[in-house]
């Protein structure tokens, strides 16, 4: 392999890195480290993208992959042709509560045309050094730093003390029903006695790694109303659309007063409650559009609405009762509300960070003694198949370790590292991250040595019984 051409910066990159003296030199890679490299292309080649994720191939490749590794294989099915894998590595002290580090193998779609290399194409870009490929942050990373780190501990000698599975499911993009949300409330995962859980986070522009600890819930808020219809040439009070906009107007409000504190820097845009607009159906359908003289007597309008586990949705509700849709104006509303806010012990779905989390010191520790920052916990905006195993009472940190790397999931050219122009003059480059093929290195092999360390420190700390739930 041999260094892209353009390259001061590379060079500036390379002398920069502090970990290894073979970086310096022309040849980057180390034989293990272009395999894993190799394994993680191969894996975002396979078209996993919904609406019509080719889960089979994906499930081949990857139980190959496990069994190079010598890990006990499972394929279970909560739903046809949705497999979920289950990949083993039995510790010395089974009893002892797992680790479970868990991925989900779709992803979301590509708009081939807006990307400057094939979105399944993994193409190495010989100037960027990034790979090109819809699923490279978002997760398939994970699943082949899970598999290769434990691959490197099995061949150092490492053997665990408490098991460690991986859980590679389906469906994560499309709401987990037929993926994580059937696994974590299966016989087969309680037997598994997860103490732990690892699942996404995201990206880190810094060089400090994010860790998140809770996601927001969804909800989704549906608002209708009736009014008395009428010429549109006339002016009077009660229309369906009149309603409609003072509900808007008071949910902009609302929305304003939120996000006036993300933008004042009082609270981070995950903990607040955010609302969105998403959609509005009113008028009358026409062949040429709509009717343009007649007031509706109906006009629907849709809302994406994310609350942090902090907030008190009956206060949210009642809020929605007094301001948003007075049922004394003839409007309504419906709420979908996806997931429970609390755990089945009553608990808010939050993971801990703090000491009364055993797992906590010892995951603060293990990043840190190895030299990396990690940023303030943080509640993620969106939504994983975290959810899912918190609900089960069991701790669960949001963790794919890409730092100083742009936040580059769902988006277009997603991949590891951003085009080079905008690289020259930031310090990210002294990180782990930057823009030449070396830094696929630090991005991918590197961070399976990293989470193999962690992994291995994990699996042998002494942390007993956690507060867990039995399955309905
Ligand atoms: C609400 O609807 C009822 C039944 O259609 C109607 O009698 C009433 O006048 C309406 N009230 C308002 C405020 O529009
Ligand atoms: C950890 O945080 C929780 C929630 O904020 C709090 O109730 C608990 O007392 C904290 N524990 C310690 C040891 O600080
Ligand atoms: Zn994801």
């Amino acid at each position: 392999m041999s260094l892209p051409s353009s390259s001061h910066l590379t060079r500036s990159f390379l002398l920069s890195l502090l970990f290894t003296s073979i970086a310096a030199s022309a040849s980057a890679f180390s034989d293990d480290e272009e395999v894993q490299i190799h394994h993680f292309q191969q894996y975002l080649r396979i078209r996993t993208a919904h609406p019509d994720p080719d889960y089979s191939a994906a499930a081949s490749f990857l139980l190959s992959l496990a069994h190079s590794i010598g890990l006990q294989t499972l394929t279970l099915e909560f739903s046809p042709n949705k497999p979920l894998l289950l990949l083993t590595w039995p510790g010395s002290e089974p009893s002892l509560p797992s680790i479970l580090l868990n991925s989900h193998i779709d992803s979301v779609p590509a708009e081939p045309d807006k990307w400057v290399h094939p979105p399944f194409s993994a193409t190495r870009d010989p100037h960027t050094g990034r790979i090109y490929a819809r699923g490279a942050q978002d997760d398939k990373c994970l699943a082949i730093q899970y598999l290769e780190a434990i691959r490197s501990l099995k061949r150092s000698g490492f053997s665990p003390l408490r098991s460690v599975h991986i859980s590679l499911v389906p469906d994560e993009e499309i709401g987990g029903a037929d993926g994580a949300e059937k696994f974590a409330r299966s016989e087969e995962f309680r037997k598994l006695n997860v103490g732990l859980v690892l699942d996404e986070g995201q990206a880190s522009p810094t060089d400090e790694f994010r860790i998140f600890y809770a996601d927001r819930s969804p909800w989704r808020l549906f608002v209708k109303a009736t009014g008395s219809p009428g010429h549109g040439s006339r002016m009077y009070d009660g229309t369906a659309i009149e309603k409609l906009m003072d509900c808007a107007e008071a949910i902009a409000r609302f929305r304003d007063s939120q996000f006036d504190m993300v933008k004042a820097g009082i609270s981070p845009a995950s903990e607040v409650i955010s609302i969105n607009p998403v959609y509005m159906k009113a008028g009358t359908p026409s062949p040429s559009g709509f009717v343009m003289n007649v007031q509706p007597s109906e006009a629907e309008m849709g809302f994406d609405l994310r609350l942090p586990p902090t907030v008190d949705p009956e206060q949210l509700k009642e809020r929605i009762n007094n301001e948003w849709v007075p049922s004394f104006k003839n409007m309504s509303y419906k709420l979908l509300q996806k997931g429970p806010i609390k755990d089945c012990n009553g608990k808010f779905l939050i993971t801990l960070t703090n000491e009364s989390n055993p797992w906590w010191p010892v995951f603060e520790k293990a990043v840190i003694s190895s030299g990396k920052k990690l940023a303030k916990p943080e509640i993620l905006s969106s939504t994983t198949d975290a959810r899912f195993m918190r609900e089960m009472g069991i701790p669960t940190f949001g963790f794919s370790p890409m730092a100083n790397t742009p936040i580059l999931l769902h988006d277009h050219n997603e991949g590891w590292l951003r085009p080079a122009q905008s690289w020259a003059s930031k310090e990210e480059f002294s990180g782990e991250g930057g823009m030449s093929i070396e830094s696929v290195r630090t991005a991918i092999a590197r961070s399976c040595a990293k989470v193999g360390s962690w992994i291995g420190k994990f699996s042998t700390v002494a942390v007993y019984g956690y507060n867990t739930c039995e399955p309905e």
